[in-house]
């Protein structure tokens, strides 16, 4: 399917808060590949971690699955496990664009219009959040975590990736130049990465390795690691 370029900060003035609408969804594939370094690497490790830990007809959730793309690579890389596969988005349009093309590359996925905090799950083999929990009230994800430990079957596996933060001021800031540089590198201007950033402001807010591995430990997990950092990007496994 034919990308369309995200230009929303292109414009002259920021009208509100960032938001996954319908605008975004539109745009949102060339600006989740512009936006997260090593965004499709990730999603292949991912393929492959589940490959090996996961049994025959694995039940796996992407909370937060927004346009889909984790879900429809993992209904190929899987296809033998016959895996059933349900993506959770409370943005409507993102669940829209998802279904579509879902059904473009003929992948068999259940998409659900849900908030992650009000939703109950089934028992699953896996249960993946990318970039979601940043998005998620500090105060409140405790309780999410804790819910997705419950719900995850003995030795299930939980993936998160996040946006992080360093404890360290000077490095932190360095780390975000290195990352405001690799937005310049995907073509994005001076005036679009600041936009997005005051947007964004209030809306995402990054925690750090420890805190996150800490969230892990405190909901259960009996072992948790990162198995993917760039900069500012983490991502981790949990076992149950
Ligand atoms: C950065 S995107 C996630 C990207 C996606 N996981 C991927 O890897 O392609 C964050 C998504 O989380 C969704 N979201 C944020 N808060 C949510 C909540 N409380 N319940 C459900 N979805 C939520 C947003 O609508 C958005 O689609």
């Amino acid at each position: 399917m034919k990308e369309k370029k995200d230009n929303i900060f292109k414009i002259e003035k920021i009208e509100s808060d960032f938001q996954f609408n319908k605008e975004v969804a539109n745009i949102f594939d060339d600006m989740l590949n512009r936006s997260i370094p090593f965004y499709r690497q990730v999603i292949e490790a991912i393929g492959e971690i589940l490959e090996k830990a996961l049994p025959q007809n694995p039940v796996i959730y992407d909370l937060g699955c927004s346009t889909g793309n984790t879900l429809i690579y993992l209904a190929s890389v899987l296809k033998d496990k016959k895996p059933e596969l349900i993506g959770i988005d409370n943005s409507k349009d993102m669940v829209e664009k998802a279904k579509e093309k879902a059904k473009a590359y003929n992948k068999e996925i259940e998409f659900i219009v849900s908030d992650i905090e009000s939703i109950e799950f089934k028992q699953a083999d896996a249960i993946i959040m990318n970039y979601t929990l940043q998005f998620i009230r500090p105060l409140k994800r405790p309780e999410i975590i804790k819910k997705n430990y419950k719900s995850l079957k003995e030795k299930g596996i939980f993936i998160l990736s996040e946006k992080v933060i360093l404890e360290h001021p000077e490095l932190n800031r360095d780390f975000l130049e290195i990352y405001y540089n690799f937005k310049k590198k995907q073509g994005y201007s001076e005036l679009e990465i600041a936009k997005k950033r005051e947007a964004l402001e209030n809306v995402l807010i990054p925690f750090t390795i420890k805190e996150n591995i800490g969230l892990l430990k405190n909901a259960g997990f009996s072992y948790s690691t990162t198995f993917f950092q760039w900069i500012n990007f983490a991502s981790f496994v949990a076992v149950k």
